[in-house]
């Protein structure tokens, strides 16, 4: 199988690695760069547990090759915390008891950041489209909506550091 050189910016930190063409993103973030918290709950784009953000729009990474994120920006939920402070939407699932396995939480809380980075106060019907993607087998959603109220309130009242982080040239070599 011929491998193919990648150059992708994950949570600030660039990469440049070698993968076959069929390497799955989100196996190339669990298994090459070991960001384990990005979930895998089905493998057919029907869950959302594997939820990043593309250039800052949620994807499911087990629906992209690892080539097509070539040249650009990923973030997954271990960057979402900053200088060891949780992120609003991390501090607000918590509070709001937004989750019980937590399997379905990264992805999640992804796709609530994308929803809050591009509007500060949505509707709950906004935030149930926003999640629309994301199955959650637990918790009902109601104490997710609460979480992402929440979190959005937080944001609107403090300064808000954006999860998404543009793509740069690679400093650091992975596997
Ligand atoms: S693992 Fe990607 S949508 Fe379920
Ligand atoms: S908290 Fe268990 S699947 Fe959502």
């Amino acid at each position: 199988m011929s491998k193919h050189s990648v150059s992708v910016t994950v949570n600030g930190t660039a990469h440049r690695s070698e993968v076959e063409a069929r390497l799955l993103l989100v196996h190339y973030l669990r298994d090459e760069l070991r960001l384990t918290g990005t979930h895998i709950g089905c493998d057919t784009t029907h869950c959302g547990a594997c939820t990043v953000l593309l250039d800052g729009k949620p994807v499911k990474s087990c629906t992209l090759f690892a080539v097509q994120a070539d040249g650009r920006s990923v973030s997954t939920v271990e960057g979402l915390e900053l200088g060891g402070e949780l992120h609003a939407v991390q501090k607000a699932f918590k509070e709001e008891h937004a989750l019980q396995c937590g399997f379905c939480t990264p992805g999640m809380m992804m796709s609530a950041v994308a929803l809050l980075e591009r509007n500060p106060s949505p509707s709950e019907l906004e935030i149930r489209q926003a999640i629309s993607g994301n199955l959650c087998r637990c918790t009902g959603y109601v104490n997710i909506v609460k979480a992402i109220q929440h979190a959005a309130a937080d944001m609107r009242a403090t300064r808000h550091t954006p999860a998404y982080v543009p793509a740069q040239e690679p400093a650091q070599v992975s596997r």
